[in-house]
């Protein structure tokens, strides 16, 4: 393999993995996955899961990255020839493809947005009026195809010009705004009427709500808001320096990644409630109440498109990250050329792209397990297969891995000394896979007696 490239700073490795974990799965998907199971109890096993499961997984893709400076098919072939394991990049491929696809929709509205901002078409509207203008672009078959469509486009070009990093580098300057954004947004929202109550459902949780369907939503979430589980941070970390302290990063990372979810929160409730909307919505959610926000605000018309430029950045630094994990694999693992597995990336997603933004409108009928294509490919990625990934790597590193080479990776030869090295490696080797498999267990219904436990 080609000499590789490596991040010249401590603050590029963050940054570069915060570009990755920054994206709709915070401002977009986070608000709705609280709002559908109840807020404060489904935040607090979020939070709960970041912790025991997130920080020690993200550690674990670090650790097979870093050790070998390989893409996950080769590190994990390096690390122990000949084991099964490898089939976490198969994984890490059809998942990375699947979320892919339901993403570009997503981000097709936000730039569809965007657009409407541009033009002042966004400004002036009733709560009423708001929803209407959601539901008539996803109703519309063309409107939200060509807005995927455009979307896959500029992620495509990007790719292909070999300007990601460039992206990147602006992206990293825009993520400080963008925060500062959010950071002024809550603080309007605190103001609004209903402010308590928004808090209230965040912040109060009500564990009679608990259930199998809220435990594996905000497990599920955690992983997608992080890019945990496909091999992406892998990817990142096969890029670190020897001297990137891995355990403080992760940590950071979940950290920046978690303060940007709970502010969108902080931004959305409030606004539920104060124009009317239902905290359940569902995908829609952001997109309804959003504009209602950026309008009662002076000088709006600034506000939302300040807003949608930002997000339309944080959401292309998230579908860099994830074509980047299935173009390393075609082109280090197949000697495929760039330009060719580009293009197939972009074909695939166009797609199953399709399929998702054709299930809000004349697909709609075509439903399994109650779920449209869109929810589907969301639910089967995020919430088996990402954690299914995340298990895996955590049983690679815990029990299959080398321990000295995990500890040298984990104090970076000896220089560091990691305090929280043992619960670190507890965690990993026990907490997070035997997490993951009982919150499997519980969803399948084989651990009824849980479930009594909480009611
Ligand atoms: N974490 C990103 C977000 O919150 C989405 C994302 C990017 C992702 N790369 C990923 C999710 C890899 C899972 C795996 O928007």
């Amino acid at each position: 393999m080609s000499e590789r490239a490596q991040f010249a700073t401590k603050m590029g490795v963050i940054a570069a993995s915060v570009g990755s974990a920054v994206g709709l799965g915070n401002i977009w998907r986070f608000p709705y996955e609280a709002g559908m199971h109840g807020g404060g109890a489904f935040i607090s096993i979020y939070i709960l899961c970041v912790i025991l499961l997130g920080i020690p997984v993200i550690i674990a893709e670090f650790i097979i990255g870093r050790s070998t400076h390989k893409n996950a098919n080769s590190a994990i072939k390096t690390l122990a020839p000949g084991s099964k394991f490898r089939f976490l990049s198969y994984i890490g491929i059809i998942a990375s493809t699947m979320i892919l696809s339901f993403y570009s929709v997503v981000a097709g509205w936000i730039a569809e947005y965007l657009f409407l901002s541009i033009t002042g078409s966004l400004n002036g509207h009733t709560p009423q009026e708001y929803s209407e203008i959601f539901s008539s672009l996803v109703g519309n078959p063309w409107r939200s195809l060509i807005w995927t469509y455009l979307f896959l486009g500029a992620n495509f070009l990007i790719l292909r010009k070999g300007i990601q990093k460039g992206i990147e580098r602006i992206s990293n300057l825009l993520m400080p705004l963008l925060f500062i954004l959010l950071i002024v947004f809550s603080i309007n929202s605190l103001l609004l009427p209903k402010a308590t109550e928004g808090l209230k459902f965040m912040f109060m949780p009500d564990f009679s709500q608990v259930s199998p369907g809220m435990v594996v939503g905000a497990m599920g979430q955690a992983f997608f808001s992080l890019s945990l589980g496909l091999t992406c941070l892998l990817t990142y970390a096969s890029y670190f320096s020897n001297k990137t302290p891995l355990v403080r990063s992760a940590t950071i990372i979940a950290l920046l990644d978690t303060c940007v979810a709970v502010l969108a929160g902080v931004i959305i409730f409030p606004a539920v409630f104060s124009f009317g909307a239902e905290p359940t919505a569902g995908p829609k959610l952001v997109f309804e109440v959003l504009p209602n926000i950026f309008q009662q605000m002076p000088g709006g018309y600034f506000w939302s498109l300040a807003f949608f430029v930002l997000l339309f950045f944080a959401s292309v630094t998230s579908t860099i990250s994830m074509s980047e994990i299935f173009i390393t694999f075609f082109t280090e693992e197949h000697n495929m050329s760039r330009k060719k597995a580009t293009w197939l990336n972009t074909i695939i997603a166009i797609v199953f792209g399709s399929l998702c933004a054709l299930s809000f409108n004349v697909l709609g009928d075509i439903k399994l397990f109650d779920k449209n294509i869109f929810d589907l490919f969301d639910y089967v990625s995020s919430n088996i297969l990402l954690p299914a990934g995340g298990f895996l790597l955590a049983i690679f590193v815990g029990w299959i891995m080398d321990k000295k080479v995990v500890k040298e990776q984990l104090t970076n030869n000896g220089t560091l000394n990691v305090k929280l090295m043992k619960p670190i490696i507890f965690c990993i080797k026990y907490i997070a896979p035997a997490a993951i498999a009982l919150i499997f267990l519980y969803v399948i219904g084989l651990f009824k007696h849980i479930e009594a436990l909480f009611i």
